[in-house]
């Protein structure tokens, strides 16, 4: 066993099916911490629990939630710590984005995206950060994105729920100063994951070549919330690019949001207006 720095600590990643949740998942198991993995796709969170028992001996349980459920994140604290499973780290990572046209596009494509990405990450800290306080000691990861930085068109909707979670993360952290427990935001920068297919973003050529790898997102993250960082952008490139914003005039913010986008991303589908009754 390589590392069992977290050996004796239970961390619950939510989506953990894919992309950078299924990566700290490994991490966090190669560090010796007994894991719960949630998302809605059941057969593939009981796939990585398999191979992470047999790789690392730890205890892993698999627990299936749709997050876009308001009655989900209660669901999750009465299966762990209502039951007597203590969660010792949150690891809200489960989020999605819709690029398209905001004033077309139907609103029950929207709401899961306030629902999962603010309402249950602030919901599951509201139940879980408690207990934590309680014992002495604690870990929350928020995983945001650099559209939390930027106003992005097309992206408004995913991008603010970002930019909720960077604010709430580095609030959070500071009121909990004297508890033992600590927040951390992770905001990615463009990273090889399903999320784009899910989101309508078709990557340009260029961009891919700026892409940065599941595993290098999430080894990143975890190395950063175990040295009690508050906020990280992942990657220099993308932290040097938010930390320059500070230069630059907030009114030009989205148009700097919309051309950068546009140099990455094929454009967002614009769908027709609806007809005008009445
Ligand atoms: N990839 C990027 O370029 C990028 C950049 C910045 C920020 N991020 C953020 O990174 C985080 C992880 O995304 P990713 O890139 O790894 O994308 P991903 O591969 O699409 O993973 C998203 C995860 O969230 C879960 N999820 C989505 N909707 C859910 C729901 N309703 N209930 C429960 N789980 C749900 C998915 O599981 P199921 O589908 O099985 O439910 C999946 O495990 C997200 O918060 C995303 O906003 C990604």
């Amino acid at each position: 066993m390589a590392n069992e720095r977290l050996a004796g600590q239970r961390a619950l990643v939510t989506g953990a099916s894919s992309g950078i949740g299924r990566e700290i998942a490994k991490i966090l198991a190669g560090h010796g911490a007994d894991l719960v993995l949630v998302a809605r796709r059941e057969e593939r969170l009981r796939e990585l629990a398999d191979e992470l028992r047999a790789a690392h001996g730890i205890e892993v349980r698999v627990e299936a939630a749709d997050l876009s459920r308001p009655e989900a994140p209660a669901a999750l604290f009465a299966a762990t710590e209502g039951a007597g499973v203590a969660i010792d780290i949150l690891i809200n990572n489960a989020g999605l984005g819709v690029y398209e046209d905001f004033a077309w596009v139907e609103w029950e494509r929207w709401a899961p995206v306030i629902q999962v990405n603010v309402t249950a990450v602030t919901e599951l800290c509201h139940r879980f950060v408690p207990r934590m306080v309680t014992r002495g000691r604690g870990r929350v990861m928020n995983v945001g994105s650099i559209s939390a930085f930027l106003p992005t068109p097309n992206f408004a909707v995913y991008g603010s729920t970002k930019a909720y979670l960077l604010t709430f993360s580095e609030a959070l952290d500071y009121e909990l100063r004297r508890t033992g427990v600590r927040v951390i935001g992770v905001h990615p920068g463009g990273t090889w994951t399903e999320f784009m297919d899910h989101a309508n973003q078709k990557m340009k050529p260029m961009a891919r070549m700026a892409m940065m790898s599941a595993e290098r997102c999430a080894a990143i993250a975890v190395k950063k919330m175990l040295r009690g960082r508050r906020t990280v952008v992942t990657g220099f490139w993308n932290a040097l690019g938010m930390w320059l914003l500070r230069f630059v005039p907030r009114a030009l913010y989205p148009r700097l949001a919309g051309i950068s986008m546009g140099m990455a991303v094929e454009k967002a589908s614009v769908a027709a207006p609806p007809a005008a009754s009445g």
